[in-house]
């Protein structure tokens, strides 16, 4: 039988992981912002004015949660049904980065805040 402490030490614990699993080290972001200029996302999106202005990713990390924002990379055609996105062309799924890629992109956008 746990008592209160052991529950309350066991909940602050999975919290610290929760927590340390979705926080966006600066190696990450760096290493995301890569993957962006790999990916060639600056073909349709702009960030700090550079790139497609038709498609800003400024202020991204504020409107979309992480989730959201990795929907978007691997589900592009279901994220543009889902918000009926009227832009053309239209984005792709990219689902074959790998998942350290993926999560420093996210990372990256995730980052930028307004
Ligand atoms: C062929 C053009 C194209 C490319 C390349 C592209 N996207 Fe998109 N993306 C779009 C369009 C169109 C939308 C719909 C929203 C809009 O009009 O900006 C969108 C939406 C998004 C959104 C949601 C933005 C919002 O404000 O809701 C994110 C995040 C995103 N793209 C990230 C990426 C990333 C990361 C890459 C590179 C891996 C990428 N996109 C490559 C066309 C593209």
């Amino acid at each position: 039988m746990l008592n209160k402490l052991q529950v309350v030490v066991v909940l602050a614990g999975s919290l610290a992981v929760a927590g340390a699993a979705s926080a966006q080290t600066p190696a990450q972001v760096e290493k995301g912002m890569q993957v962006y200029a790999a990916q060639k996302c600056s073909i349709c999106h702009a960030i700090a004015g550079k790139g497609n202005a038709k498609g800003p990713l400024d202020g991204v990390g504020t409107k979309l949660s992480a989730d959201e924002i990795h929907q978007w990379i691997v589900d592009a055609p279901g994220m543009t049904a889902k918000t009926k996105a009227p832009r053309k062309p239209v984005m792709k799924a990219y689902a074959s980065l790998s998942k350290e890629d993926m999560a420093a992109l996210v990372a990256y956008l995730q980052s930028l805040k307004k």
